[in-house]
């Protein structure tokens, strides 16, 4: 999707929800990357910040290093991204690892690549950068990538707002229980909740839903149909 930017009139390139990620090389701190081919079969939260060294990313980064063994077990992959510099990546990473401590994180190692962007060519692709709300820096924008590489979600948090990372992980959660049990969900839904069952598609399954003793099921009406999903079988899609 193309859109006007209306103090530049520039185009902004936006990639949407259902389309294939675009394909990029790209230098990180962790070597060359191939993206998304180097992920197949992974899930892959594809991240932007505004800049090394400043604080609302600084705490971002401890926060994502901090989590890293909680999206190893969502068989996920964490890829980075800023229009700084290689060096100024390396030099940043460096600075959390050895001098931050922040709400009980010290030592912090941040394991997943981040990429350098200087040319903007990765950022403008995936809509990063959003010029009435700056030209030269990303704005905190966050894609979630299937295994077959499919962008899945796409969040936009502006630069002065961290990102709520329970809502990360619960996304992420989230579109793999739905694609292991084939079902929509509701609301704030938390593994444990009930899930939402594909709608009855003839008049005599609507009939059926609503006189149904299934004990694990509740209809709100025919339409709008809950099972128990319980949180042991979201947990098992974990990897152990
Ligand atoms: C920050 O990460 O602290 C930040 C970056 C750009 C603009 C505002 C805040």
């Amino acid at each position: 999707m193309e859109t006007q930017d209306q103090n530049q009139n520039q185009v902004v390139t936006m990639p949407r929800i259902g389309d294939k990620a675009p394909e990029f090389k790209a230098v990180t701190t962790q070597g060359n990357i191939n993206f998304p081919q180097d992920y197949t079969g992974k899930w892959i939260i594809l991240f932007s910040h505004p800049a090394d060294f400043t604080p609302v990313c600084t705490s971002e980064f401890m926060t994502f290093a901090n989590m890293q063994k909680e999206f190893d077990e969502l068989n996920t992959q964490l890829v980075g991204l800023s229009v700084d510099g290689l060096h100024s990546h390396i030099a940043w990473l460096r600075t959390i690892k050895e001098k931050i401590e922040y709400k009980g994180m010290k030592n912090m190692d941040v394991t997943f690549p981040l990429i350098e962007d200087i040319s903007m060519n990765v950022a403008k692709a995936y809509g990063m950068i959003q010029p009435n709300e700056n030209t030269t820096q990303a704005v905190r924008a966050v894609f979630f990538i299937d295994p077959k590489g499919v962008i899945r979600t796409i969040i936009y948090y502006p630069l002065s707002l961290g990102r709520n990372f329970d809502e990360l992980k619960r996304v992420l959660i989230g579109l793999q229980t739905v694609d292991a049990y084939g079902v929509a969900l509701p609301a704030d839904w938390r593994p444990g909740d009930d899930v939402i069952i594909p709608p009855a598609g003839t008049c005599g399954a609507a009939k059926e839903r609503m006189e149904s003793s299934d004990e694990d099921q509740t209809c709100y009406d025919w339409f709008f149909c809950t099972r128990k999903l319980p949180k042991e079988k979201v947990d098992e899609l974990r990897k152990k």
